[in-house]
């Protein structure tokens, strides 16, 4: 049962590399974000920007719409950022050893609609809507042990 709810309006990608990063500074191993909205709408703008915050050196973080899975090591773990977008079926997510990654690694995952009954129950999910060119409402729904890692308001 979703227990949190938060909405922030993002007014340009700068907006949403700064809520990628207050809340990427607050993670740690076994979170799991699952990043949900239309092509465009921003998911991978977040995540490679949460990822960028984190790394203790500067790297290419690519989309990973051919490779499925793009690996990180950071300052907070390992990290999994995985775009299911051309997953065929909630098998190819055992094989990918996605759900190892649950516990061991901080995971974004992109389209998680494709995990079927596979996506955690403690995931946050941020849900992006593109409603103008850079704009973009972000709501954030989750268990309560959310809480703390989610900024109160975006520009507090
Ligand atoms: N407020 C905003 N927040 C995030 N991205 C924005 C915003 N305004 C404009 N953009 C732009 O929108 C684009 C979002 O592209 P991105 O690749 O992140 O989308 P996506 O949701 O991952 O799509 P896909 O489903 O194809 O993977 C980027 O070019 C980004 O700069
Ligand atoms: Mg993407």
């Amino acid at each position: 049962m979703t227990e949190l709810r938060r909405r922030y309006q993002s007014h340009s990608p700068d907006d949403t590399r700064d809520l990628a990063r207050r809340i990427g500074a607050r993670l740690s191993a076994g979170a799991v974000i699952l990043l949900e909205g239309p092509v465009g709408a921003g998911k991978t703008h977040f995540a490679r920007q949460l990822i960028l915050s984190l790394l203790p050196e500067p790297e290419d973080v690519p989309s990973p719409t051919f490779t499925l899975v793009q690996t990180y090591e950071s300052d907070a773990g390992e990290i999994w950022h995985a775009d299911l977008y051309r997953l065929t079926s909630p098998d190819e997510v055992v094989e990918l050893g996605l759900e190892e990654a649950y516990e061991t690694a901080i995971c974004l995952i992109e389209w998680p609609d494709r995990l079927g009954d596979l996506a955690p129950s403690d995931a946050l999910t941020l849900s992006f809507t593109h409603d103008d060119v850079d704009s973009r409402e972000i709501t954030a729904r989750g268990p309560r042990s959310w809480d703390t890692i989610l900024p109160g308001d975006l520009h507090a």
